[in-house]
């Protein structure tokens, strides 16, 4: 017979290993470290500019950040802040090297969301997150999984429970628990409004005292943060049936959107939500907060079947929430839930695969332009790099058969530039920040 006893020695067990293949992984001291950039890569791939032009620039002016010379002594290797310093210094054809931004608009949210487990959610949340950084824009993500996969990918893997999406919601709890009790004590009704009352389990924690900020944390790379997800957050589920208990007049879902609208609008340009393969009360904090619906799927016919039902499902639970009547702050929230843009994106597909060609038709067939045109192709880079918890921008070409390498990049760059296209035209339709 087994007990709960009986997993949980499992897991100490797989915990200890988790750990020893992390310390292989990364770098002696348990690390994650983002590698330099070749000039090849710099000038190809990233800033897309001739290479000898940028040769050229560099040779004139040599206060610009000149990288650092590596083994054969032909390329230079430059950082990803050393590129963006690249980006903001050098013009070419009086064109600025900046990433597209619309002005006084605040960051872009798009969700990554299937209910369907293994679908490649946690793979196009790493990759889009990477590539646009290498883009050069500032980018968050938020883990909304208990999994944790993208916060084990980003190189976070010690996070407390309250510093999670959980940690937000209660957060929210706490203080829409107080902005409704200040509403009834301020009522001029004269008969006193009841007062709500949160249990000290919820209180006590001083999660109203945080700062918006002590949230976020930063990752391997300099441009990235994240609001990270821990293992032990699968609890929230239960948790967050309790709280809805406790003030059935909290809009719950809005916890996490009310977060994000409070960050500086300028923070960051992208937010990018990795969702867990469920729809329950985070993943409806996720699309709620989103602008952006991304819906990955496998090319196969279960994959098909189960998105058609993920689909189904979350319009259902995003009509139940339009019929909410609890308490919300003044002019803060619009239902029912609208997104600026909605696309499914084919992952792990095979050119060669014949029915994942005929799949292919059959999400366009049935879903027209919402399908994205550029699906991820399956490859081998991916999967050895899902192993090691890296990207294919992570990855250094060198450490593989290049061609290997090109193909995987050039699949995700294709991907990530239509994402690009979709995320800023959806941007211009964003109000302007106040
Ligand atoms: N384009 C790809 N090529 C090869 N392997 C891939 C690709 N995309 C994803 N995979 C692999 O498929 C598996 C599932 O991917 P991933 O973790 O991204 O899915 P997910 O939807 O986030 O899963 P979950 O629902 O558990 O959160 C991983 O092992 C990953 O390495
Ligand atoms: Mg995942």
């Amino acid at each position: 017979m087994f007990t709960y006893r009986d997993l949980e020695a499992l897991q100490a067990k797989s915990l200890k290993m988790q750990g020893a293949i992390r310390n292989q992984t990364f770098s002696p001291e348990s690390r994650k470290v983002l590698r330099r950039f070749s000039s090849w890569e710099v000038g190809e791939l990233i800033l897309k500019v001739n290479q000898s032009t940028l040769r050229g620039r560099l040779a004139a002016d040599p206060t610009l950040p000149q990288g650092l010379v590596e083994d054969d002594g032909r390329q230079r290797w430059y950082s990803l802040d050393e590129i963006n310093e690249l980006r903001r210094r050098i013009k070419v054809n009086r064109q600025s090297l900046l990433p597209p931004r619309p002005q006084n608009k605040r960051a872009i949210r798009a969700a990554i969301a299937n209910f369907k487990g293994g679908a490649g959610k946690s793979t196009v949340a790493l990759h889009f997150a990477h590539a646009a950084a290498l883009d050069g824009y500032r980018v968050l993500c938020v883990d909304f999984d208990p999994q944790a996969t993208l916060s084990h990918s980003m190189g976070l893997s010690d996070v407390a429970e309250e510093y999670t999406v959980w940690g937000i919601m209660a957060r929210d709890l706490i203080m829409e628990t107080e902005r409704m009790n200040s509403v009834a004590r301020g009522a001029e009704s004269g008969t006193a409004l009841p007062q709500r009352k949160l249990p000290a389990s919820i209180t006590g924690m001083g999660l109203e005292n945080l700062r918006m900020t002590d949230f976020i944390k930063p990752t391997n790379w300099p441009t990235i943060d994240i609001l990270p997800s821990c293992a032990n957050a699968a609890f929230v589920e239960f948790a967050s049936a309790q709280y809805r208990h406790l003030n059935p007049e909290w809009s719950f879902f809005a916890a996490v959107s009310r977060y994000l609208d409070q960050l500086a609008p300028d923070l960051y340009d992208f937010i990018i939500f990795d969702c867990p393969p469920a729809i329950g009360y985070q993943s409806m904090n996720a699309v709620f907060a989103a602008d952006v619906l991304y819906i990955p799927s496998g090319p196969g016919y279960w994959e098909y079947d189960s998105t058609t039902s993920f689909i189904g499902q979350l319009s259902e639970a995003l009509e139940d929430l339009d019929r909410f009547s609890g308490n919300v702050p003044a002019g803060t929230m619009n239902l029912p839930k609208a997104f600026v843009d909605l696309r499914f994106l084919l992952t792990r597909f095979e050119t060669s695969n014949e029915l994942h060609g005929a799949m292919q038709q059959a999400f366009v067939k049935v879903f027209g332009d919402r399908v994205a045109e550029h699906p991820i192709e399956l490859t081998r880079a991916v999967e050895q790099s899902g192993r090691f918890l890296s990207s294919i921008y992570e990855i250094d070409y060198r450490d593989m058969t290049r061609e290997t390498w090109r193909r995987a990049r050039a699949s995700f760059d294709r991907a990530y530039d239509e994402f690009k296209t979709n995320m800023v035209a959806a941007w211009d339709q964003l109000e302007d920040k106040a």
